[in-house]
């Protein structure tokens, strides 16, 4: 994430992911799933802007410069709100902010961007109330709020994350790899989807060992390195999942790939060019939303 102070307020660019890997090593006590995932930051940035006030109130205003699935929330239940609670809750912080979102990450998708965005308020909101807590308190946090939130936390280009996501590796990589994603117009509730993964377990996952020796020396083509336990049991539950797989291979002549619990799917790119013509070629048949991105490396 990018943070800048601008006079009274704070501007926060915060990114989108895309799970390069992910599989389910099983189901835990806690009712959470063990993953072993592998996710890389793309260049699709939601923008929160914060400024702090004295009166203990926290209003959220949201612009979607998207058409969503379904509209983002504004009140307790948006994870920014969750995290501003939270961050009062433990710090006894009794000040309050006010918070622009600017939208561009779509939601329901498995990219990230509500934990993005939760990750983004701590960090924000530590400075803006001066709180000083650690980046070890602020992990403690955000792996209370979404499993994927840590991830967002230091701004790695990629990590493997394990646990129910929390606990993060970061891989190096050695250049930016190339992705058209496209998001369907339907979303899916990230936990129905892996409510459904207990009916149809598969275990056809390849290890995950090459995948970060192949980005860390620069391979741009890991394809078939790549998986993700929860495609199949997405497209169970949402039709427009195997479309979108469906559209990317015949385009991109590569096998399309779904990002987390979907329904965004994207396939990676032997050259930036190679996105920009694929994304054009998809953008043209009207379906859902496309976008051309480069991880961050
Ligand atoms: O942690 P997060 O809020 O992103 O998770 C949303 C839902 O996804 C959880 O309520 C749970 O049903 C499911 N989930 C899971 N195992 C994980 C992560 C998420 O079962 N490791």
């Amino acid at each position: 994430m990018r943070l800048q102070w601008m006079g009274e307020h704070v501007r926060v660019d915060t990114p989108a992911k895309l799970n390069l890997y992910l599989r389910i090593r099983g189901r835990r006590d806690d009712g959470f799933h063990e993953l072993e995932t592998l996710m890389v930051s793309v260049g699709l940035w939601d923008t929160l802007t914060l400024s702090g006030s004295t009166a203990n109130e926290l209003n959220l205003i949201c612009r979607s410069t998207i058409p969503q699935s379904s509209p983002i929330p504004t009140d307790d239940s948006n994870l920014i709100i969750k995290a501003a609670r939270l961050l009062q809750e433990v710090s006894g912080c009794t000040k309050g902010a006010a918070i622009h979102l600017t939208k561009r990450i779509p939601s329901e998708a498995g990219m990230g961007g509500g934990s993005s965005d939760a990750a983004a308020t701590l960090v924000a909101l530590n400075q803006v109330w001066k709180l000083e807590l650690t980046s070890d308190e602020l992990h403690q946090l955000a792996a209370q709020l979404g499993s994927d939130v840590n991830f967002f936390l230091d701004s790695h280009p990629a990590a493997i994350c394990t646990g129910r996501g929390e606990k993060i590796t970061p891989i190096p990589l050695r250049g930016s790899l190339n992705f058209v994603v496209i998001k369907p117009p339907s979303g899916l509730s990230t936990g129905k989807v892996f409510q459904k993964w207990q009916e149809h377990k598969d275990d056809t996952a390849p290890d995950l060992e090459n995948l970060p020796r192949r980005l860390t020396e620069g391979q741009m083509n890991i394809t078939d390195s790549c998986y993700n336990s929860l495609e199949a049991p997405a497209q169970i539950l949402n039709a427009d999942v195997q479309q979108c797989l469906d559209v990317l291979s015949k385009t991109a002549h590569t096998r399309g790939l779904m990002s987390g619990s979907g329904t965004s799917c994207f396939c990676v790119c032997r050259s930036w060019r190679h996105a920009q013509v694929v994304s054009s070629q998809i953008e043209s048949f009207g379906f859902g939303q496309v976008f051309a991105l480069q991880s961050d490396c």
